[in-house]
């Protein structure tokens, strides 16, 4: 038993070998990565992060004008970036999307599938056509994008990372979005059967679920939700974190870039809160 203990130890030590350097290990230098919704919000902050690791970043967005300033933006920090216009509830959208990773940068070695949307509607006012609009970009694009890109990295065979971005609303209901929390319930379910399926090929998926972070879009909602509930107009509800805080964009672009990395490599299938602690209250 002892004999077996000292192999199996000394049996890891030698297949690790010289350790690589945690700067070795988050660099994404020669990667590349397509982040979908990269345009804005918590999307634009992947992107950004991901090009000061390194890498090369396909910004994949509806709105093609703010995508091109977010990839102007990187260029003019130095890394590399370029725009293309993408539905992602379009299946030839990411058909094409994955074949402009391969002419512009040369493969993809990275899919981050953030594009989301989150319009509030109580579940018994809400239309067929609402219904379908959330499911279609937030679960649909997730399954198309991950395909594409999955058939590619398969090809090229040299494994890859999926990072597909849930919510804590998947858990904890916020109330008004049945269509969506179920959207992300979906996308945790499908980012498990995803890995399940893909490890065969070293590509790793996990999900992040973000509790509340601040952006142009979530303001937008907020104030119509205020709206939908008769609220006053300046009613400002408190951060829902045991930090005290809202979360930031850039909370969020940090974990991504993390499971992004070689630091995640052996993480497949989970699913990692990045929410100041709202599941606990
Ligand atoms: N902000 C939050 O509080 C929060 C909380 C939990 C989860 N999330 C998730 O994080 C992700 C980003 O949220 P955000 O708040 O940054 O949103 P956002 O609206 O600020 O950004 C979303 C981006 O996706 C793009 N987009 C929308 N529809 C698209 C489509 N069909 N195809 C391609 N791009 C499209 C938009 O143009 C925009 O650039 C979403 O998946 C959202 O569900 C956000």
């Amino acid at each position: 038993m002892q004999y077996m203990m000292v192999t199996i130890l000394v049996g890891a030590y030698s297949i690790g070998g010289i350790m690589e350097s945690i700067a070795q290990l988050m660099n994404l230098e020669g990667k590349v990565a397509i982040v979908t919704g990269g345009a804005l919000g918590i999307g634009e902050a992947i992107s950004m992060r991901l090009a000061e690791a390194g890498a090369s970043v396909l910004i994949a967005d509806i709105n093609i004008e703010a995508a091109k300033r977010t990839a102007g933006n990187i260029v003019e920090k130095g890394g590399k970036a370029e725009a293309v216009k993408t539905d992602v509830s379009n299946a030839n959208d990411t058909q094409q999307l994955i074949k402009a990773a391969v002419s512009t940068f040369g493969g993809i070695d990275i899919l981050v599938n953030n594009a989301g949307i989150y319009p509030p509607s109580p579940a018994v006012n809400m239309s067929e056509a609402q219904w379908d609009k959330v499911l279609a970009i937030n679960l649909k694009g997730t399954f198309l994008c991950a395909q594409a890109a999955a058939k590619e990295m398969i090809k090229a065979g040299g494994g890859g990372k999926i990072i597909n971005l849930a919510s804590a609303g998947a858990t904890v209901p916020t109330g008004m979005m049945s269509h969506y929390d179920a959207s992300k319930g979906g996308v945790i379910s499908f980012t498990k059967s995803l890995a399940k399926e893909l490890g065969q090929f070293q590509i790793t998926v996990n999900a992040v679920a973000p509790g509340g972070v601040p952006t142009e879009s979530s303001a937008a909602v907020a104030a119509e939700m205020i709206k939908i509930l008769n609220l006053p107009k300046d009613a400002v509800p408190p951060p829902r974190s045991v930090l005290g805080r809202w979360g930031s964009p850039d909370d969020i672009a940090k974990v991504v870039c993390f499971l992004s990395s070689s630091m995640a490599d052996y993480m497949t299938g989970s699913l990692v809160s990045v929410d100041g602690g709202f599941l606990l209250m």
